[in-house]
């Protein structure tokens, strides 16, 4: 059986000069790769007690909502600016190329509930970093994070300091 990092493919300079992208498509076209992923990235939540999945848009989405679904959790999306139709809260951060804003439901998490993020991959952090202060202002505990792929070079973990953080691999 093949393991998770012979899915990735490695793209220099995309869409960057500079930047090695980690390419999640090619595990999902693969359904060995896709199943692995899934299977991996679930079993860093055994054991768990938790209420909700929080993914960010797009990539949180494709890992986030099968293992909600497989636990029998919610699924809480956030998504890029100006996506979302009711109350939000919002918030702008920084990552490895550019930035940007996102925003969750006001009603999505309610105070007390107990909150496991969900990303394919991290890098600066920035996103993560982000998307934990919006849980944490609409009263919500974050009990862990999980991500396929680290890039550990960006340090994005030094921003998350305190958290329960778990990677499936890590690249330096
Ligand atoms: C990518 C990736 C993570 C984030 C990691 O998403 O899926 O969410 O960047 O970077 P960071 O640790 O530096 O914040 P992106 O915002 O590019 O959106 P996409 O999933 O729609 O491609
Ligand atoms: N998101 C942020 N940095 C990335 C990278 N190097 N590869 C894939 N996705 C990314």
């Amino acid at each position: 059986m093949k393991k998770i990092e012979e899915y990735v493919r490695s793209i220099p300079d995309f869409p960057e000069e500079g930047i090695i992208f980690r390419d999640v498509t090619s595990i999902l076209q693969d359904a060995d790769g896709l199943h692995l992923a899934i299977d991996e990235l679930q079993k860093t939540l055994e054991g768990l007690d938790f209420d909700v999945v929080v993914g960010p848009e797009s990539r949180g989405f494709i890992f986030g909502v099968p293992i909600a679904y497989n636990l029998h959790k919610a699924f809480v999306p956030v998504r890029k600016k100006g996506k979302l139709p009711c109350e939000t809260v919002e918030l702008e951060y920084d990552l490895e190329y550019g930035s940007a804003v996102i925003e969750m439901h006001k009603d999505a998490v309610r105070p007390g509930q107990r909150v496991v993020i969900i990303d394919d991959l991290i890098a600066t952090g920035g996103t993560i970093e982000a998307i934990i202060k919006l849980v944490e202002q609409l009263g919500g505990e974050v009990v862990k994070i999980s991500f396929l792929m680290e890039l550990a070079g960006l340090n994005g973990r030094e921003k998350l300091k305190g958290y329960n953080v778990e990677s499936v691999i890590c690249y330096e």
